[in-house]
């Protein structure tokens, strides 16, 4: 018996709760309405698609905001406080609109939710919430629905259902041409500072052929990119019956047949592993780039952290990735100011950007996580260094950029094309390497690559000529 295996939703009791919710609306004479936003990481827009499709089975259309929807459910982040204030003013906000509209149903879930503290303070202070339920209940939705519109009771759930993965929810993706799959769920590492591994649970893969089949299909609807996601994806395949890296899931990945490009996200430098690199390098469609968060340069910082890695074999990953290839494209994410960094920490970090000349850094100011480790730290460093720092690191990251996006004038870059930038009326896309190319040209080109010749760098993209 696998360990982690998948555990398919019961769709029987969507479909049945689906009807009933399809129902209770066409007898009552109105057209629901939901409002679905979800904010974070793109695990967490992956699990708001899959919200939205479990709605449209219940017969929901979707609003562009909270006024005159049935259904407001707000998706929520966890990792920074910042992100908590900001659902919990928007909550606050939906007060009065309720009043407007009493039947209306206010949800909120995913990481911030899973938290007791949370869950408690949205039970005292804001009665107008309905439903709220964690990262792991998706799949019940439409029955908490069901039970608010025909008993106006509220409901809580932030059980763990650890050691199974949800499978064959459909996901109603924002995107024509852009797909994030989910290749494994939840967070073994507890670094010191993450609230993650305790809203998101252990780690748990998913079975490749669910991944495979999910991909054929994007693929065969047309999709162009495949994002493969996973809170570390280096550990995928633990645990599974018949175990599988995620090296192997890529070059499976890989050999599926089609116009498309593989990224993932994200990989722990701890293990990123030889066979990993290697695995970018030999398939052709893997994207010539990784997001390899750092988080600090200073291995007194990097310990603390329990990252379990140091800025040399940090360095020793990115030399052998540079080995294969001279100019391949890193990104990664820093925290500024963990408690009690000093000057001289700080300036580990700035020494390792100048050497590795990351193409783009997700730069955050540490936030206190309660639950963590890192909470109980005592932390002496003010908010005014913290955001010092914080300055010199981004004035830094231009002139890197600025300098290292040269490397791209004159030459060819294939492009996805995904808008038009309202700011310069150019089209805009990401390359292969994961970095913003702007140039001019028709809408119809949107959802498709095209070829650009590179004629200018800034330093937050690249500006270039489609190659007719
Ligand atoms: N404070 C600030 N940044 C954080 N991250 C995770 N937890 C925190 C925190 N408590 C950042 C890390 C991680 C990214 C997704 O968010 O850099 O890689
Ligand atoms: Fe959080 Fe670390 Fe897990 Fe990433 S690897 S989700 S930073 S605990």
């Amino acid at each position: 018996m696998a360990i982690n295996g998948e555990k398919r939703a019961n769709t029987e009791d969507i479909a049945v709760y689906a009807e009933k919710i399809r129902r209770f609306f066409s007898e009552s004479g109105r057209t629901p309405l939901a409002f679905v936003h979800s904010f974070g990481c793109q695990q967490n827009v992956s699990d708001g698609e899959k919200i939205k499709g479990v709605l449209a089975k219940a017969g929901y259309g979707f609003a562009d905001s909270p006024s005159g929807a049935e259904l407001v459910l707000y998706n929520t982040c966890a990792v920074r406080e910042s992100a908590e204030l900001k659902v919990l003013g928007l909550v606050g906000e939906l007060k009065h609109i309720k009043k407007e509209n009493p039947s209306m149903i206010i949800a909120v879930c995913g990481c911030m939710a899973q938290q007791e503290h949370i869950v408690d303070k949205i039970k005292k202070s804001y009665p107008y919430v309905d439903i709220v339920f964690g990262t792991f209940a998706v799949h019940e939705l439409l029955r908490y629905i069901y039970d608010v519109l025909t008993e106006r009771k509220r409901v809580f759930d932030i059980s763990v259902y650890s050691g199974s993965v949800i499978e064959n929810l459909e996901q109603l993706r924002e995107s024509s041409f852009k797909a994030t799959v989910p290749v494994m769920y939840g967070c073994n590492n507890f670094c010191t500072y993450c609230i993650v591994p305790y809203v998101r649970g252990r780690e748990r893969s998913r079975n490749p052929e669910d991944i495979i089949s999910e991909v054929e299909g994007l693929v065969r609807q047309g999709y162009k990119e495949i994002m493969l996601l996973g809170q570390n994806v280096n550990s995928y395949g633990r645990g599974l019956e018949h175990e599988i890296s995620f090296a192997e899931l890529l070059r499976h990945v890989n050999a599926i047949e089609g116009d498309f490009r593989i990224r993932f996200m994200s990989s722990h430098p701890k293990d990123l592993t030889r066979e990993l690199a290697d695995a970018i390098f030999d398939c052709e469609k893997v994207a010539p780039h990784l997001h390899l968060p750092l988080q600090s340069g200073s291995d007194r910082i990097l310990s603390a952290m329990n990252r379990r890695y140091t800025a040399k074999s940090y360095l020793e990953t990115v030399d052998y990735l540079r080995s294969r290839d001279e100019g391949f494209s890193l990104s990664t994410d820093i925290i500024v100011g963990f408690p009690n960094e000093s000057d001289e920490d700080f300036k580990a970090t700035l020494d390792i950007m100048r050497r590795v000349k990351f193409d783009n850094i997700f730069s955050f100011i540490y936030s206190k996580r309660s639950g963590t480790k890192a909470a109980e730290m005592e932390d002496k460093t003010t908010e005014e260094v913290k955001s010092r720092r914080m300055r010199e690191l981004l004035s830094l990251q231009r002139e890197i950029s600025e300098e290292h996006y040269r490397r791209f004038i004159g030459k060819n870059m294939r492009v996805l094309v995904e808008e038009r930038s309202e700011k310069s009326g150019l089209l805009i896309g990401k390359s292969d390497e994961f970095i913003i190319v702007e140039f001019e040209g028709d809408n119809s080109l949107i959802g498709s690559f095209v070829n650009v010749s590179i004629t200018d760098a800034y330093n937050w993209a690249l500006v270039g000529k489609i190659n007719q």
